[in-house]
C-alpha cells in the first residue's frame, strides 16, 4: 500500500504531552456549517491538551466564541454575548475568553478595544493555533493573531482532532474559502482564497469517520462545484461529481449531502452523480438571491432568473423526490418594486421545499455596502412578509403532499419539546417528529401523518 505522503495525505502533527489537565471548556458557535465544523476542530484541540468540555459556560475556565459576521446582526450578537461575559469574569477572574471565526478575522484588534476582558482573538486561519494561543495568554497575557491566508493545506482545520457532537453524522470540508465575488458579501473577505483540498485525503477522512460508525455525511464548501479547479490528479482536474461518486461509494456511509453548489455552476454531471450515487440523498440547496436579472447582475451572481429555473427543472428530471431549498436576499441596493416581484414570481415558479430568507445587510469593505438606492427598513420588512408568508404556503403544500407516504429517517434524538417524542430526518432533511424513545443514528421508517410548513408529523413503522 501506498505511504500516507504518497497520497498526498499531509504530515502528521506530534502532538505534546496534554497540560490543561481537568481543565473544562466551553464553545459557543454562531453562523454557519463551516463555523460548526471548526469549533469540532478547536473542542478537538482543547481536549487534547486535558481539557473537558462543559455546557455551563458560567463555570468554564476556558470559553471560546466563534463568531459570524454575514450579517450586521451577526456582529452585534458578539459584542451583545461579550457584554453579557464581563460581569462573568469579573467575578471569576481567572477565567480565559477567546474569540475566533468570522467576526474576529473582520475586527482583529478592534475586538479587544470594544472588549477588554478578552484574552485572545484568533481568525479563520489560525484555528490550529488556538492551545498555542493560550499558552501565550497564560506567559505573557492578551494576544490577537490574525493571519491573512491558509498557507499550508496541513493547516486545515480538516487535519486537527476533533470533538464532533453528533456521533453518527459528520462534515467533511472539501474546500475552504471563496473565489466569487458576490457583491453583497463578506465570506471571500474572511475566509480567504478557495483551497480544494485532495481527493485522496477527502476519501480518507470519510472512510475514517465510517470505521468510527458515521453514516451520514454533509460535504462542506462555500462553492462545491469549483470544487478541483486548483488541483491535478494524474494531468487531469477533479471535479465535484466525481468527488461525490466517490464518496457515496464508501462502505458504511448511507447518506451523503453537500452544501452550497451555485446555480452558476451547477450542471448535468453532479445531477447525475446524484441520481446514479444511492447514498446521496435527494436534497439540493440551490441558493436564488435574487429572481430579478438586473438585481442577480448587480449582485454578480452570474446567471439570470430563467437560467436558474432551467438548472432546477434538470435537477428534478435527473433526480426523482428531489426535495429544494434556497436563500433569498430581500432588499439589495437599488431593488424596485417590480424587481422584488420577479423574485415572488420565480419562488411561486420553483416551488422551493424550503427558502432561507434573508434581509439585506451592507457589510462594509463589499461592494454592495456602497452602492446607491438601500432600501429603508420598513420597505424591506413589508417585502420580507411577503416572501415569507407566500413561501410557507408552498412549504405546507410541498409537505401535504408528503402525508400518507413512508420516508426513510435517521434519528436525531428527543425532539426538544417532548422527550416522549423523537425527532429524525428524511433523506429530503425534513425534520420529522414521531412518538417513541429511539437511540439517535437508527435509520427507521415512519408513514407521515402530518405537515406544517417547517416539519412533518409521523409514526414510526419498523
Ligand atoms: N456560499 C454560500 C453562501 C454563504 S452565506 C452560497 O453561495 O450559497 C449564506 C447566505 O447568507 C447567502 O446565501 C445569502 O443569502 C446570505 N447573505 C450573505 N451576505 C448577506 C448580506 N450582506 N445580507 C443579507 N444576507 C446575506
Ligand atoms: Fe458569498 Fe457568493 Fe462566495 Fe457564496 S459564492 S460565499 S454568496 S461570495
Ligand atoms: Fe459562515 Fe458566517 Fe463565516 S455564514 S463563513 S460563519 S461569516
Amino acid at each position: 500500500m501506498a505511504d500516507a505522503t504518497a497520497l498526498g495525505m499531509p504530515s502528521v502533527r506530534t502532538p505534546r504531552a496534554p497540560q490543561r489537565i481537568g481543565q473544562s471548556y466551553h464553545i459557543r458557535t454562531f453562523g454557519c456549517q463551516m463555523n460548526e465544523h471548526d469549533s469540532e476542530r478547536i473542542g478537538g484541540l482543547l481536549t487534547a491538551d486535558g481539557m473537558v468540555a462543559t455546557p455551563t459556560l458560567e463555570e468554564a475556565d476556558v470559553v471560546v466564541l466563534n463568531t459570524c459576521t454575514i450579517r450586521e446582526n451577526a456582529d452585534n450578537k458578539l459584542y451583545g454575548f461579550l457584554g453579557a461575559l464581563r460581569a462573568v469574569k469579573n467575578r471569576r477572574p481567572g477565567m480565559k475568553i477567546l474569540v475566533g471565526g468570522c467576526s474576529a478575522q473582520k475586527d482583529g484588534d478592534l475586538v479587544m478595544e470594544r472588549a477588554r476582558w478578552v484574552d485572545a482573538v484568533f481568525g479563520t486561519h489560525n484555528v490550529h493555533r488556538v492551545v498555542d494561543l493560550l499558552d501565550h495568554v497564560d506567559e505573557w497575557g492578551p494576544v490577537t493573531e490574525i493571519w491573512e491566508e491558509t498557507t499550508s493545506t496541513d493547516d486545515f482545520p480538516s487535519y486537527l482532532p476533533a470533538q464532533r457532537e453528533t456521533p453518527h453524522s459528520a462534515w467533511v470540508t472539501i474546500a475552504i474559502g471563496c473565489d466569487n465575488s458576490c457583491t453583497f458579501c463578506i465570506v471571500p473577505t474572511v475566509r480567504g482564497r478557495e483551497i480544494s483540498r485532495r481527493v485522496g485525503d477527502v476519501i480518507g477522512e470519510v472512510r475514517s469517520l465510517a470505521a468510527d460508525g458515521v453514516t451520514e455525511i454533509t460535504l462542506l464548501g462555500q462553492n462545491v462545484n469549483s470544487y478541483g479547479r486548483d488541483l491535478e490528479l494524474n494531468g487531469r482536474r477533479p471535479v465535484f461529481a466525481d468527488l461525490l461518486r466517490q464518496v457515496g461509494a464508501v462502505e458504511g456511509i448511507r447518506r451523503v449531502r453537500y452544501t452550497s453548489p451555485h446555480p452558476k455552476d451547477f450542471k448535468e454531471d453532479v445531477a447525475l452523480a446524484m441520481a446514479k450515487t444511492k447514498s446521496v440523498c435527494e436534497q439540493l440547496h440551490l441558493p436564488l438571491q435574487s429572481g430579478s436579472d438586473r438585481i442577480l447582475a448587480a449582485m454578480h451572481r452570474g446567471y439570470n432568473a430563467s437560467r436558474f429555473l432551467s438548472r432546477l427543472e434538470m435537477a428534478r428530471d435527473i433526480v426523482p423526490n428531489l426535495a429544494v431549498s434556497t436563500d433569498i436576499i430581500v432588499g439589495f441596493p437599488g431593488e424596485t418594486e417590480d424587481d422584488f416581484a420577479a423574485t415572488m414570481d420565480v419562488v411561486a415558479a420553483a416551488r422551493f421545499d424550503q427558502a432561507f430568507t434573508f434581509q439585506y445587510s451592507p457589510r462594509p469593505g463589499t461592494p454592495a455596502a456602497t452602492m446607491g438606492g438601500q432600501i429603508p427598513k420598513e420597505i424591506v420588512q413589508d417585502r420580507f412578509d411577503r416572501l415569507v408568508t407566500l413561501q410557507n404556503q408552498i412549504s405546507l403544500e410541498k409537505n401535504e403532499a408528503a402525508v400518507g407516504g413512508v420516508e426513510e429517517v435517521l434519528v436525531e434524538g428527543p425532539s426538544k419539546k417532548d422527550p416522549t417524542v423523537m425527532t429524525a430526518r428524511t433523506r429530503g432533511n425534513k425534520p420529522v417528529h414521531a412518538p417513541g424513545r429511539y437511540e439517535p443514528g437508527t435509520y427507521l421508517r415512519a408513514e407521515i401523518t402530518q405537515a406544517a410548513p417547517h416539519h412533518l408529523l409521523g409514526r414510526v413503522i419498523s
